[in-house]
């Protein structure tokens, strides 16, 4: 890869402003400086540096995230802070899309990646990838039979289909954990309104074999290894 393009692409500016850092002697492989803005480099094995500090690199990055309430599941918003915006260096240089959303009051995990295939693999319906939720409701549980057979619900859009059935576990008189296969708008919400009940408080504790680190604070987060990632379809 151009190593104009391989700094541009990790937000260090355009490509012309990185020629300017090159000629400003800015820009090294290795410690010694590059010339060309058009020199090839391998980003896997070269170690490049940008004022003498080494530019951090992976093709796939894989973050776990526990998502605060109050932030938007979103690249950007006017209102909002978004989820994006809890990244700091050097992930906050990838362009990373989030595997799922959540609603702006849920917490809990969030997967982040620029691995495409990855992301597809978690949210298509046909992989039925099941997300665990930790619920408390407003009024006492009471009888959950329908949720687990599957029942008639609304989707973002108004439309009505059937939930799959959903595993219910109870914690306490108004509390239980809930997983359910698929991610429609405010489903979980949706399920318990449509036996009566209330969310008040809702956290995403996994999605599929992953479960979120207990000793990630809401707002941190960590890098996931290739294989950790890979957990989520186990
Ligand atoms: N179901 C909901 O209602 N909200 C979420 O954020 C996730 C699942």
């Amino acid at each position: 890869m151009r190593i104009d393009r391989f700094l541009a692409n990790l937000k260090y500016g355009t490509r012309s402003e990185i020629k300017d850092m090159i000629n400003q002697g800015r820009i090294t492989l290795g410690q010694r400086p590059i010339d060309d803005p058009g020199m090839l480099i391998d980003p896997d094995n070269d170690s490049v540096e940008v004022d003498g500090i080494p530019v951090f690199y992976r093709k796939w990055i894989y973050l776990m995230l526990n998502k605060p309430a109050g932030f938007l599941s979103a690249k950007s918003d006017d209102r909002h802070p978004t989820v994006t915006g809890l990244l700091r260096e050097p992930f906050s240089r990838f362009d990373l899309d989030l595997c799922g959303r959540l609603d702006l009051d849920t917490e809990g995990l969030l997967i982040l990646t620029n691995d495409g295939e990855y992301l597809h693999q978690i949210i298509s319906p046909k992989k039925d990838v099941l997300k665990r939720y930790e619920v408390r409701l407003a009024h006492p549980l009471g009888d959950y039979s329908l949720l687990e057979r599957g029942v008639r619900l609304l989707d973002g859009k108004d439309r009505p289909y059937m939930a799959k059935p959903a595993q219910i576990v109870p914690t306490g008189p108004d509390g239980c954990i809930i997983a359910i296969g698929e991610g429609k708008y405010h489903e979980v919400k949706r399920m318990f309104e449509a036996i009566g009940n209330q969310v008040v408080f809702l956290k995403r504790i996994a999605i599929g074999g992953l479960t979120l680190d207990p000793a990630l604070p809401p707002g941190a987060y960590k890098e996931l290894t290739f294989s950790e990632a890979q957990t989520v379809f186990r």
